[in-house]
């Protein structure tokens, strides 16, 4: 596995200066202003005049104080924090304390509070699943309440700025980074990591929606050209954007590290002048990735605001000296540097952190475990069980656990979103120890959960490395559980093909017993060349600090199997758009291109739809304990609006959880693909109990990107609608009238 070196780290400018060195208005000891002459201060004004008024109080070298971070975490040798950032944190930018403005202290990431890298004392926090596996609960409410649980213990923490909310499309499964994203569909990830962000920001903190834009794999990532028409950008990766922002109202965005069309996304005019500020009205500010910052004035004047970590990250500080150069040369106008600081300050006061400023407070883990299990538990997608060997059934009293290390813990995503699990790692000295390492298993045993819920049966645990033992463990038991596990990372891209002989050990052990189910630990989609001989697979992705309970939760039936995928699983990698991965891992300089005009807006289950590839699993698959029946599906268009109702009703024995998906089709063809999900919902039943479900679809999903018009445009015409439990499992179909419609290109609430 090649991976890339520690994002690029030049050391440019630092070894020991600090930021008082760098950025005197910060340290400066200037006596408090009285509240009275600091009407920016109160609360009661909207963040726009707060910002504006604060703005007018500001001296240059405190202008330049906010736009411009540090690295918060000592890498060895090579770099010492600046002493005012916490300890092991992503950046601190400093605060003007005689203006009331508070220091930002930032923290990764989408599933807790993680620790950088070389700190020796790793903040044990509690962890969310990947931003995978919360959006395979397709239930918003739990990501909202995920999100306000991290945020919480960011806030506690001492963070005021959380680099959360990652929102990438899927469009390359082997991308390592895909577990911290909301999958492949815009509508379904935007709505999911906007509520994240939501339930983030419900702490008075800002939340960071990031990586503005496509930066679809982490092979060549600092380097690579996504090359797209601005119909097809728009109409998926920056349309996920769109929803996620509408939802949320982050107060930050994070520019990407890639180039997008020629340009670097931290000075790309399009994507940040352009789309964000111009179309979407953006108000707040956006500060560069960790190394994404090329320029001064060209960066600038395509619309970043804030330059992070530009001590340690970047080749030069840009937003320092060099920034002041670029002022005085014209090449940069004050007006701009004004709008930087403003949109800080303004994203600062809409958080209400000013007001509510953070502070270390002890954290409620016993009841933050319940928020993390709750999630993990809705995003166990079960994708096989032709032999209804799951829920185990308290008759099976031999069950050979295989693998996984699902003896100890559950497996974690690599990075700088890693968080370390409360009562350390579960195991020690597997993958790489430093960047993007460690590799951490979380200390939640699958085993230990299933012997606490089935006393009766006699479950044997083989570690998996002897395929032989394995399988004789196996051979002898009513049922068999094999674990297995794929590490990815960022930094790096993995193959679809689970590494360490375990292809070979599920084989094994199904040959010995077909009575085998396999419990997949994976950041996104793998292939399974055993899965005609096993009798079910169950997908866990990195289930976070509650996993272990939350998988024999699932098993065991305590709760029924409700995840849905959010990612397309590919039979094999020729279905893919691109077959090979573009770029080469050990050459992370040479500049690339990666084609996204051969997918375009089709990403994902589009592309498998318009090219007629049967995938392993389709996006949206995910089997449950019970039944559904549907019934009544009656779509209705009026002023523009397109409504959608049926009744959903258990059929089944068991509670359990529905997620009714309805996909929508132009009759006339002329989008990207075939069909586009437009809504879904998930309901639970008891036994026999049905409800009706109505749901309005976005305007947006209807229509179709109008260059000429600058807006979105619905053609006029007949559309089918599918009701589905899946994109491949149609369960009714209805026709529809739409009138022609344009729509604004600007945000719009829901
Ligand atoms: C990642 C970001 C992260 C930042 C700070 C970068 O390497 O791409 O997602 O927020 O580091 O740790």
């Amino acid at each position: 596995m090649n991976r890339q070196p520690w994002r690029g780290l030049t050391l440019a400018l630092m070894l020991g200066a600090s930021a008082c060195a760098i950025a005197p208005a910060a340290c400066a000891q200037t006596s408090a202003a009285p509240p009275a002459a600091r009407p920016w201060l109160n609360p009661k004004l909207d963040a726009d005049t707060r910002a504006d008024l604060a703005l007018k109080a500001m001296t240059q070298d405190e202008k330049l104080t906010v736009i411009f971070g540090y690295f918060g975490a000592d890498m060895g040798a090579k770099y010492k924090r600046v002493a005012e950032a916490l300890p092991g944190s992503a950046g601190y930018v400093p605060g003007i304390e005689r203006l009331g403005i508070p220091a930002q202290f930032q923290t990764d990431a989408g599933v807790g509070v993680a620790t950088q890298g070389g700190e020796p004392k790793k903040r044990e926090r509690t962890a969310l699943p990947s931003g995978m596996a919360t959006t395979a609960t397709w239930n918003p409410e739990l990501a909202q309440a995920g999100g306000a649980m991290i945020g919480s213990e960011a806030r506690a923490s001492g963070f005021n700025v959380m680099l959360a909310g990652g929102v990438n499309l899927v469009r390359e499964p082997r991308n390592g980074r895909n577990f911290e994203y909301g999958g492949e569909d815009p509508w379904l990830a935007g709505k999911m990591v906007g509520a994240q962000i939501k339930g983030i920001q419900s702490n008075a903190i800002v939340s960071t929606i990031k990586h503005y834009a496509l930066n679809g794999q982490e092979t060549g990532r600092f380097v690579l050209d996504a090359k797209i028409g601005e119909a097809d950008a728009r109409t998926s990766d920056l349309l996920a954007f769109q929803f996620a922002m509408e939802d949320s109202d982050p107060h930050s965005v994070m520019c990407a590290y890639n180039r997008v069309n020629g340009d670097y996304a931290c000075e790309n005019d399009f994507l940040l002048n352009k789309v964000l500020k111009q179309d979407w009205g953006y108000k707040s500010y956006v500060m560069s990735d960790w190394g994404a910052t090329h320029s001064s004035a060209k960066a600038v004047n395509a619309g970043l605001d804030q330059e992070s970590a530009g001590d340690a990250f970047d080749k030069q500080p840009f937003f320092r000296g060099p920034l002041k150069d670029a002022l005085a040369k014209g090449e940069v106008s004050q007006a701009r540097l004004d709008d930087m600081a403003r949109r800080v300050l303004r994203g600062l006061f809409a958080s209400g952190v000013v007001e509510k400023p953070v502070k270390i407070a002890a954290i409620d883990y016993a009841a933050h475990a319940k928020v993390t299990r709750a999630d993990a538990e809705e995003g166990v997608v079960l994708l096989k069980n032709d032999k209804g060997l799951l829920p185990l059934v308290a008759s099976a009293k031999k069950i050979a656990v295989i693998g996984g290390h699902a003896d100890v813990g559950v497996l974690s995503g690599g990075g700088s979103s890693q968080v370390y699990p409360i009562g350390g790692r579960a195991v020690q000295g597997e993958g790489p120890a430093s960047w993007p390492g460690p590799m951490i298993y979380f200390p939640s045993s699958p085993l230990k959960a299933l012997k606490a819920r089935l006393p009766g049966a006699d479950i044997q645990f083989a570690d998996g490395k002897d395929k032989t033992a394995a399988a004789k463990l196996a051979a002898g038991a009513d049922v068999v559980l094999v674990f297995a596990t794929q590490w990815n990372g960022e930094s790096f891209d993995s193959p679809l093909t689970l590494e360490n002989g375990q292809d070979a050990l599920i084989d094994a052990v199904a040959s010995a017993n077909a009575e085998t189910v396999v419990v997949l630990e994976t950041g996104g989609p793998v292939l399974m060349p055993w899965l005609s001989k096993v009798g079910g697979v169950v997908e866990a992705w990195y289930p976070g600090s509650e996993g272990g309970e939350a998988i024999a939760r699932v098993l065991t039936g305590e709760v029924d199997a409700s995840g849905r995928l959010p990612v397309t699983f590919p039979a094999s990698l020729d279905q893919l758009p691109r077959p090979t991965l573009d770029g080469d891992p050990n050459k992370p300089d040479d500049l690339f291109a990666v084609d996204y005009t051969i997918e375009g807006a089709a990403v994902g289950y589009k592309w498998f739809d318009k090219k007629g590839h049967q995938p392993l699993f389709p996006f949206g698959h995910g089997l449950s304990y019970t039944t559904f029946a549907y019934d009544n599906l009656k779509a209705e268009a009026k002023g523009g609006a397109l409504t959608v109702s049926f009744d959903v009703k258990n059929t089944g024995k068991r509670t359990g959880k529905a997620v009714p998906q309805i996909y929508v089709s132009p009759k006339a063809g002329g989008w990207e693909a075939p069909q586009r999900l437009a809504a879904f919902k998930k309901v639970e039943l008891t036994p026999g109990a049905s409800t009706k479900v109505t749901l309005t679809v976005d305007p947006r999903l209807l229509a179709t990107w109008d260059e000429k018009a600058h807006g979105w445009s619905v053609a006029a015409g007949a559309y089918t609608v599918s009701l589905g439990a899946s994109s491949r499992d149609t369960v009714a179909k209805a026709d529809v009238t739409v009138a022609a419609r344009a729509l604004p290109v600007g945000l719009m609430k829901p």
